[in-house]
């Protein structure tokens, strides 16, 4: 047998899934690890975590597969994106990583837009300062913290450092690296104009490779920690985005996905890099040589379905484990109880602040409409529905760009939903499609190392011929009917409130 491994270093843990050739899926384990808070808007991780993860799950699916040394191709990594990781001269990790969804540098993203120039920013970097994004992130450490400046030799993102353990080379690749705002984002390489305005030097970042490139083997030590051989071939990977795109078959010009993870996002492939004006949507580097793509990110969509389930549902949660049934199948069964339009309430996601389409860190949730009448299945519906106007904001955009998919692709937790799927293809008015893969962004990079090994001739061709479309909803004319008429006033209460949120962070 010949096997690819893909390992997703996430935000809640890393997942390693062994795939033969043919994308099936023979094993894999997940690790889970924590993400510290110190501060309210702040969020860290351990990189020490992340690695100790990535080998034992490496080593857990190889052991339980029994796949033998020589087996094993290539490697893709799939990574959070934007973390930032430092090292001093010994290499040690200066700090704890402050991942993607840390708040704490509004301060910074303004300075770089007064350096850079808001206009050259988009221009080169494709997007406007963006709080999430890793180029704030070292402003922030060389302004509060300078002695930790001082000493770091080497930048990296968080998959990146696991590559670094895995071969010993210091090397990023195009689409996660499009996420530092230090890439020049058209030309695929970085940016000496941006990395000079910031004050950065060029020579901390690492050579920047084509996702399906060979970046380096495993060293021998880390041969025998896995039980693989040195002759496996480590790729360039990708964002955690762009590898459930190659994962989804996300890998034309006009094919578009929606996913709902803790975070929900709309992404589409574009073969030239099409940039919003406005900075509303991220332009990114695509995994597939020579594309990229374009998403919209919606920052609390599963993360609201969780946010209410754990707080108003823990009863349905235990009489669901009890009778051995999956919750949120029956949390669906309770929503669809609650016609289209959820009596009138609507739910606005803004539980960690958004980005698409208001760039707001302060932007806060709300229901609006509530009622007597209303119950908590009401607020379910609301909050399903309030996520996936978040994601026609997102389409909405993407449409103005120019991309209008026929039907689009539904993926991550939420994607499994059916009602939502409904809920989706009812908001967007076109047919929402599922396919056979479900491992998303391991397999998107098992994909990619499939190329690199030369396993597959194309990153678009393996993807072509691996993935399918199993499922299909077509849009309810009534339901599209009512979503247009409460669409508009969902739209509107974020300028209302505008100025509010602005207050209540002052408070
Ligand atoms: C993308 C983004 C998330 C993170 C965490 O811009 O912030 O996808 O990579 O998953």
């Amino acid at each position: 047998m010949q096997y690819l491994i893909g390992v997703d270093i996430g935000t809640s843990g890393t997942k390693a899934v062994l795939f033969d050739v043919v994308g099936n899926t023979v094993a894999d384990e997940l690790i889970e690890y924590p993400l510290y808070q110190p501060k309210n808007g702040w969020a860290e991780q351990d990189p020490e975590d992340w690695w100790k993860a990535t080998v034992d799950a490496i080593r857990s699916i190889v052991a339980k597969a029994g796949a033998k040394k020589d087996e094993v191709l290539g490697i893709g990594l799939s990574g959070q994106m934007h973390g930032l990781v430092m090292l001093d001269e010994a290499d040690r990790v200066i700090r704890r990583s402050i991942i993607w969804c840390d708040q704490r540098t509004a301060a910074e993203a303004s300075d770089i837009t007064n350096l850079v120039g808001a206009d050259k920013l988009i221009e080169i970097t494709a997007n406007p300062a963006l709080t999430g994004f890793t180029a704030a992130k070292i402003m922030w450490v060389k302004k509060n913290e300078p002695e930790n400046f001082a000493r770091c030799k080497k930048i990296m993102l968080p998959k990146d450092y696991i590559r670094y353990r895995l071969t010993g080379e210091f090397a990023t690749e195009v689409s996660d690296a499009s996420g530092m705002q230090l890439l020049d984002v058209p030309g695929r390489k970085w940016s000496p104009y941006v990395c000079d305005k910031l004050g950065i030097d060029i020579s901390l970042l690492g050579r920047v490779y084509e996702s399906a490139e060979v970046t380096g083997k495993l060293t021998p030590a880390v041969a025998e920690m896995t039980g693989l051989s040195t002759s496996v071939v480590v790729v360039g990977g990708a964002g955690d985005q762009a590898a459930s795109a190659v994962g989804n078959g996300i890998v034309r010009e006009g094919i578009v996905s929606a996913t709902i993870g803790t975070s929900g996002v709309v992404f589409a492939h574009t073969d030239t890099p099409q940039i919003d004006p406005k900075g509303r949507v991220h332009t990114l580097c695509h995994a597939v040589p020579g594309a990229w793509h374009i998403m919209g990110v919606t920052q609390g969509a599963g993360l609201s379905f969780k946010w209410l389930r754990d707080n108003f549902f823990t009863d349905v949660q235990n009489t669901a484990a009890l009778l051995s049934q999956n919750a949120n199948k029956v949390l669906d069964d309770i929503c669809s109880s609650v016609p289209a339009g959820a009596n009138s309430l609507i739910y606005l996601p803004y539980l960690m602040g958004e980005r698409t389409p208001h760039l707001d860190s302060d932007a806060r949730g709300v229901f609006f409409g509530l009622s007597a009448m209303h119950g908590r299945a009401d607020m379910l519906r609301a909050v399903m529905e309030g996520v996936t106007f978040s994601l026609l904001d997102c389409m909405n955009i993407i449409r103005e760009l120019g991309t209008s998919p026929d039907f689009v692709f539904a993926s991550g937790g939420g994607g499994n939903s059916k009602l939502w799927r409904q809920m989706m293809a009812d908001a967007f008015g076109v047919r929402v499609a599922q396919n056979s893969s479900r491992e998303g962004g391991a397999l998107g990079v098992a994909i990619l190392a499939g190329v690199g090994a030369g396993v597959y001739e194309s990153v678009r061709g393996a993807a072509e011929s691996l993935i399918h479309e199993t499922t299909s909803i077509s849009p309810i004319a009534e339901n599209c009917d009512k979503y247009s008429r409460v669409y508009p006033l969902y739209n509107k209460l974020y300028s209302d409130l505008k100025d509010s949120y602005k207050a209540l962070a002052q408070l």
